[in-house]
């Protein structure tokens, strides 16, 4: 018998990730649930879903799925709703997968108070939350932690990330936010938002910070303790940019572990940094890994003095394959078989699974949730994580709100022992 599990908000995440929670083979039973019948419609009348899906299990409202018997709710809906949202499900006993960030609203003392209360909620429920960071399970972060684990860095001496998705990108936010406030939770959300303008509070891209600021947090396993900001504000009375303070953001942190992390989070520039928009890069005193490479000096731990024998540094280029941590060969094939009908054939052997999504990140992100939930334990972007990242962007945000004053960030500590 597996868990159940039911999928809140079917737009265009949600939808990428109902396919995965419905195949996983731990799960026995989903439900589905959207306030857009039209939407909930398509997923219902799937054949895909059927095996695992009973018509009662179709819901219109969070309202009525948390009230249902489901072991875990997965929470894909827009990011301002997501802190409330997971609490009330925490609230009636069940454990929730939250899409990143925490809680994305213009008011940093607002979203802070969201962070406290989650790690409150999960405190006092014993339930369990995971944020899913698609950067956290990213083939570069996967090897990064295991070369982490080994000691491999050396002392950890800096760290960079950065998400550089200009506003007009291919995947356009202008697109997306018109999409996110077209539906019924999108249209309550304009008032909201406008009585914060008229209030003064306005945000910025610091206040989505989980994709640049995860990779050196998780690889590290350091928190910030400061930040020194900065912002750029869109100079052009672009009326996407209306609604923040700044249309880039740039910060530079110290962390917990005596190491310097710069982070950029832009919305208005078509540039990259690297290879990558959305990435980082570690350095430590013997390793450092940037754009897929691995750079090493294996320096003994004695003092150097043989001047014949001195070490080298070697580089080392990497492969998505060579750094994805193995899935599962049963986990492996139940998602196979999404992408190909006909898996379990006599071609299916030969036949490929990559993952796919955000640098291959979803299905990874689905196994550790679902098996969080299944073994009783903490997930890995654990609700302690979580508000890591976040605070992290509110301080940023509220540094460069002053011109790059330093700004203590807050933390909550790391989660408890298992
Ligand atoms: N790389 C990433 O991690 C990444 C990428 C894209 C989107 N996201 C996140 O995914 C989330 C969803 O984005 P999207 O583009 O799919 O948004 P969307 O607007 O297309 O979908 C959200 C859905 O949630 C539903 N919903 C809202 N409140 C509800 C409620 N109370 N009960 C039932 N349904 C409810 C809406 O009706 C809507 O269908 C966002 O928070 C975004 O930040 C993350």
């Amino acid at each position: 018998m597996g868990i159940s599990i039911g999928l809140v908000g079917l737009g265009s995440f949600g939808s990428c990730f109902a396919p995965l929670f419905k195949n996983h083979p731990f799960v026995s039973r989903i439900g589905l649930c959207d306030r857009e019948p039209s939407r909930l419609a398509t997923f219902a009348h799937d054949p895909f879903y059927q095996d695992k899906l009973h018509p009662r299990d179709c819901y219109e409202s969070l309202d009525a799925i948390c009230e249902a018997d489901f072991d875990a709710l997965v929470i894909i809906t827009q990011p301002w709703l997501h802190a409330p949202q997971c609490i009330q499900a925490m609230e009636r006993g069940k454990d929730v997968y939250s899409a990143v960030p925490i809680m994305s609203i213009p008011h940093d003392a607002e979203i802070l108070d969201w962070c406290d209360k989650l790690v409150t909620t999960v405190r006092r429920t014993g339930q369990r939350y995971m944020l899913g960071e698609t950067t956290y399970y990213r083939p570069q972060a996967m090897y990064c932690r295991r070369q982490a684990r080994a000691g491999a860095f050396g002392a950890f001496v800096y760290a960079e990330g950065e998400y550089m998705h200009d506003v007009d990108h291919d995947c356009n936010l202008r697109r997306v936010n018109s999409g996110r406030t077209a539906s019924t939770s999108g249209k309550e959300w304009l008032p909201i938002r406008d009585r914060y303008m008229r209030a003064g509070v306005y945000g910025g891209p610091m206040h989505y910070p989980t994709h640049s600021v995860s990779g050196p947090v998780c690889v590290m396993r350091a928190h910030a303790v400061k930040v020194n900001a900065y912002g750029y504000r869109n100079q052009e009375s672009d009326p996407f940019f209306t609604d923040v303070a700044f249309s880039n953001e740039m910060a530079l942190f110290a962390m917990s572990n005596g190491a310097t992390v710069r982070i950029l989070e832009m919305r208005e520039t078509p540039g990259i940094v690297g290879q990558d928009p959305e990435t980082f890069r570690v350095f430590g005193t013997r390793g450092a890994f940037s754009e897929n490479r691995w750079f090493q000096i294996k320096r003994p731990d004695a003092p150097i003095t043989d001047m014949a024998n001195l070490p080298t540094p070697t580089t080392t280029p990497l492969t998505s394959a060579e750094m994805f941590d193995p899935l599962p060969p049963e986990v492996e094939m139940a998602f196979k078989r999404i992408l190909h009908p006909d898996a379990d054939g006599v071609a299916g052997p030969g036949l490929d699974f990559s993952p796919q999504g955000h640098g291959g990140s979803h299905p990874y992100l689905v196994h550790e949730f679902v098996s969080a939930v299944a073994q009783r334990r903490q997930p890995a972007i654990n609700v302690w994580e979580a508000v890591r990242y976040m605070a992290m962007g509110v301080a940023a945000h509220q540094s460069a709100l002053k011109h790059g004053e330093t700004v203590s960030v807050p933390d909550w500590g790391d989660a408890p022992p298992a």
